[in-house]
């Protein structure tokens, strides 16, 4: 087997133009990993911000960007893998919390899960970045019921598209933001129930109306900043607001009184640096309830574009250009 491996890299923070593709050294799996010849890697908005200097990776964990993966597994701790029911030449779809712009990429086991029936190495590779997030911050921190309703802020990105489907499929109703008509109407074919565009409507106001003045029960938001104000606003009572990102600002100012008075909780998370064992009970749960709505077409992979590796510049400035609908993703040859 070979022992050098391309892989993108960031060789100046900064511009997408940082990155470049160089060699590194096949990664050699520890115990309770997996090695993965890499086909797909999917691209996110972290790797966006760990590019431009300000996502470092956690302790211990690759400095190359790439937070998820889909390929064959290749070697890997057989007494893990045989518990995950894991063997190598099988297809596979990791969450990585670095390394994953590479041709070969470790994995621990408990995060990997087989690719779903019928999905490409791309669409597979899609996935675990948006899955693992939304399972973990919708469903299990801000505990999303079947009847209840969910406001997407960011409807139409990586990380809204599964959110409105999987939402959907659970029996909630989905209302979303976008910037734009279009957007909104990508959102609306992806199931959403309601689709505003908050750079021509108000969000408080329209989501009031939608739900006849209760307000929503949950908020995911990868806004912050002044939205946590209008958020708190547009909570149904013992509504709760979950927090992924801070797009528009770490710092915000809310009436603490409605908090009070409609039983509201505000919190978050971010997944990268938790421990493998809650991303692995995170990966059982989608392999139970959500790998089979993905294998019936139920839930759809969402991919706006492909690019080849060495063109990861290029799909990151298409990800800051905030054109795209759904997933970017590099695919690799070896
Ligand atoms: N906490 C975690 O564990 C975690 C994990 C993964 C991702 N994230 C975060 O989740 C976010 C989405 O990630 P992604 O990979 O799916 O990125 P993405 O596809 O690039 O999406 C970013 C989205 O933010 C939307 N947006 C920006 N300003 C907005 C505003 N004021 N109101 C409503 N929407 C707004 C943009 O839509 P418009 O063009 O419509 O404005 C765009 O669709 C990122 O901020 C990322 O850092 C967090």
């Amino acid at each position: 087997m070979t022992t050098v491996m391309q892989a993108v890299e960031i060789a100046a923070f900064g511009p997408p133009e940082g990155l470049r593709l160089g060699e590194r050294p096949v990664p050699r799996p520890g115990p309770g990993e997996l090695l993965i010849r890499v086909a797909a890697s999917g691209v996110n908005r972290p790797d966006v911000l760990q590019r431009k200097g300000s996502y470092a990776p956690p302790p211990g964990v690759s400095d190359l960007p790439g937070l998820e993966v889909a390929g064959v597994v290749e070697a890997g701790d057989s007494e893990a893998m045989a518990q995950a029911g894991l063997r190598v030449g099988d297809r596979v779809c990791a969450l990585v919390a670095g390394g994953g712009y590479a041709q070969w990429c470790v994995a621990p086991v408990p995060q990997c899960l087989p690719v779903p029936e019928g999905l490409s190495d791309v669409e597979a590779a899609s996935l675990p970045e948006t899955f693992f997030t939304v399972w973990s911050n919708v469903f299990d921190r801000a505990r999303l019921q079947p009847g209840e309703t969910l406001l997407v802020q960011g409807g139409s990105s990586g990380i809204g598209v599964t959110a409105i489907q999987l939402a959907r499929a659970r029996g909630a109703t989905v209302i979303v933001t976008a910037g734009s008509d279009d957007k909104c109407a990508a959102c609306l074919a992806l199931g959403a129930h309601h689709a505003i565009n908050y750079k021509t409507q108000d969000f408080v106001a329209e989501t009031r109306r939608i739900t006849e003045g209760r307000g929503v029960d949950v908020v995911l938001d990868m806004v912050a900043g002044s939205y946590v104000a209008r958020e708190v606003e547009c909570l149904a009572e013992d509504g709760r607001v979950v927090i992924i990102a801070v797009q528009g600002g770490l710092q915000a100012e809310f009436n603490a009184g409605l908090v009070l008075r409609k039983r509201l909780t505000i919190t978050g998370s971010t997944l990268r640096p938790r421990p493998v064992a809650f991303k692995g009970a995170i990966a059982q749960a989608l392999r139970e309830q959500v790998w089979p709505l993905l294998a019936s077409g139920a839930v759809k992979p969402v991919i706006h574009s492909t690019f080849a590796a060495a063109d990861a510049a290029r799909a990151h400035a298409l990800m800051e250009s905030n054109a795209h609908v759904g997933k970017i993703v590099l695919t690799w040859t070896t």
